[in-house]
C-alpha cells in the first residue's frame, strides 16, 4: 500500500463525514460459546503492529467516525492492546465503548481500563427472568452486575449499558428491563436474534441451530406491541439507545426480516484492520480487500463504498440490524440517544 500523503494532507481530501460509527472487531477468540452466535473463527488475527492500529484510529477520526465500540468476539481476551487502543484514542479524542461478556473482568482490570481513558461500559445481558437460550448467555447475563457495579464507582463515566438479544424467549421483559436499568441510570440497547440468511461472512448460526429463539409468525403481534411500549419508553426519557423512528422501521418490517439498510453510515473492521460493510455480512470482493488506512487515500473511500453498495443488491442480505437502521438517523438528526449523542430531548406531556 502506498502512502504518498501524511493522514493530515489526506483528511483534506476527505471533503465530508463518511460514518459515524466503527466496530472494532478487537480478536474472533472467545471464552465463552453462546448458541446463537457465529462470530468466533481462528482464520483472522489480530494485527499486532501498533504503529498500524495508531494510523488506522486516526484514519476513522478522519472518515467521521464519533464512537468505535470495540468488541469482536471477546475483547477483553486482548487486554494488553485494548488497553494501548484506549490510551491512544483519549490522546486524539476518539471516543469508544468495549462490549464484553464480562467473564474476565475483575476489579484491578476495571481499574486499568478506567485509567487509560475508558469512559463507557457495555455489557451483555440476555434475561431478567433466568431464561436463558444456553449456561454461556446465562454467564454473561450474570457476569453483567459485577461490571455494572465496577464502573458505577468510577466518578465521570460518560454511560454504562446493557446490550440485549431479544429473542422468541426474553421479548416481554424488555419494557421491564429498560424501566429497571434506566432508573439506576444504566442504558440500555438491543438487537433482535438474527439467523444465517445465505449472506457471505455472517456471524449468525443456521436458523435451525436456533429455530426456538427465532420469532414465529405468531409472535408478531405481541412483539410489535412490545416495540412500540419500548418507542413510549424512550419517548418518555427512559435510557435507551435506540431513536422511536428505528422502533417505526422495526414494526414495519418484522415479518421475514425484510428491512434491508439503505445507508452505510457504519463500517465494521475486522482484527486485521481490514473493512467490511457490517459484522454479519461482507461479500467476497470486499473481504479484506480494504485495510481502513487505505481508504483515506484518493479515491479509495469512493471505490469500497460503491462497491458495497452494488453488491448488496446483489446478496440481499437483509439486515434488520437496529444499528444499520440508526446510522440512517444518526447521518440526519442529532437529536438521538446513543452512547454519545445523549441529547435526545424525551417529548414532555404539559
Ligand atoms: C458478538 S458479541 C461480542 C461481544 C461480547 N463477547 C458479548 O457477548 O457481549 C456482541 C453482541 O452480539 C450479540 N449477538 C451474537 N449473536 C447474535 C445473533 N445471532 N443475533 C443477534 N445478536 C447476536 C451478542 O449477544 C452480543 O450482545
Ligand atoms: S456472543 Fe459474545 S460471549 Fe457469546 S460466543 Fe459470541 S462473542 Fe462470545
Amino acid at each position: 500500500m502506498q502512502h504518498c500523503n501524511s493522514l493530515a494532507e489526506r483528511k483534506e481530501k476527505v471533503m465530508e463525514k463518511k460514518i459515524v460509527k466503527c466496530e472494532v472487531l478487537l480478536t474472533r477468540k472467545c471464552n465463552l460459546r453462546c448458541r446463537y452466535c457465529r462470530i468466533i473463527r481462528d482464520d483472522v488475527e489480530t494485527e499486532r503492529d501498533f504503529g498500524k492500529w495508531k494510523e488506522t484510529l486516526q484514519a476513522l477520526k478522519i472518515l467521521g467516525s464519533e464512537i468505535n465500540p470495540i468488541y469482536g468476539a471477546e475483547p477483553l481476551l486482548e487486554k494488553d492492546l485494548l488497553l494501548k487502543i484506549l490510551r491512544y484514542s483519549a490522546e486524539i479524542d476518539a471516543p469508544n465503548t468495549i462490549i464484553t461478556n464480562g467473564e474476565l473482568l475483575t476489579e484491578d482490570l476495571a481499574k486499568e481500563l478506567y485509567d487509560a481513558g475508558l469512559r463507557s461500559m457495555t455489557v451483555s445481558f440476555d434475561s431478567l427472568d433466568g431464561i436463558f437460550p444456553d449456561k454461556h448467555s446465562e454467564r454473561k447475563t450474570r457476569n453483567a452486575e459485577k461490571v455494572i457495579e465496577m464502573f458505577s464507582k468510577f466518578p465521570d463515566m460518560r454511560d454504562i449499558e446493557i446490550v440485549v438479544t431479544i429473542t422468541r424467549q426474553n421479548f416481554r421483559e424488555i419494557p421491564r428491563m429498560i424501566r429497571e436499568f434506566s432508573s439506576r441510570g444504566i442504558w440500555t440497547s438491543f438487537d433482535l436474534i438474527h439467523y444465517d440468511r445465505g449472506q457471505h461472512e455472517t456471524k449468525c448460526p443456521p436458523r435451525e441451530a436456533i429455530e426456538d429463539l427465532l420469532f414465529k409468525d405468531e409472535d408478531l403481534p405481541a412483539l410489535k406491541d412490545v416495540l412500540l411500549e419500548i418507542k413510549e419508553l424512550k419517548q418518555k426519557g427512559c435510557l435507551l439507545h435506540q431513536d422511536p423512528e428505528t422502533m417505526d422501521i422495526l414494526v414495519k418490517n418484522l415479518k421475514d426480516y425484510s428491512w434491508e439498510c439503505t445507508e452505510f453510515g457504519f463500517l465494521t473492521m475486522e482484527a486485521d484492520l481490514t473493512a467490511r460493510p457490517c459484522d454479519d455480512w461482507c461479500p467476497p470482493e470486499l473481504y479484506r480487500k480494504y485495510t481502513v488506512i487505505s481508504l483515506v487515500e484518493d479515491g479509495k473511500w469512493d471505490e469500497f463504498h460503491n462497491l458495497r453498495k452494488e453488491l448488496r443488491k446483489r446478496d440481499k442480505c437483509h439486515c434488520l440490524w437496529s444499528t444499520h437502521i440508526m446510522s440512517e438517523v444518526w447521518l440526519r438528526d442529532v437529536n438521538v440517544g446513543t452512547y454519545i449523542r445523549h441529547e435526545y430531548k424525551p417529548e414532555v406531556n404539559s
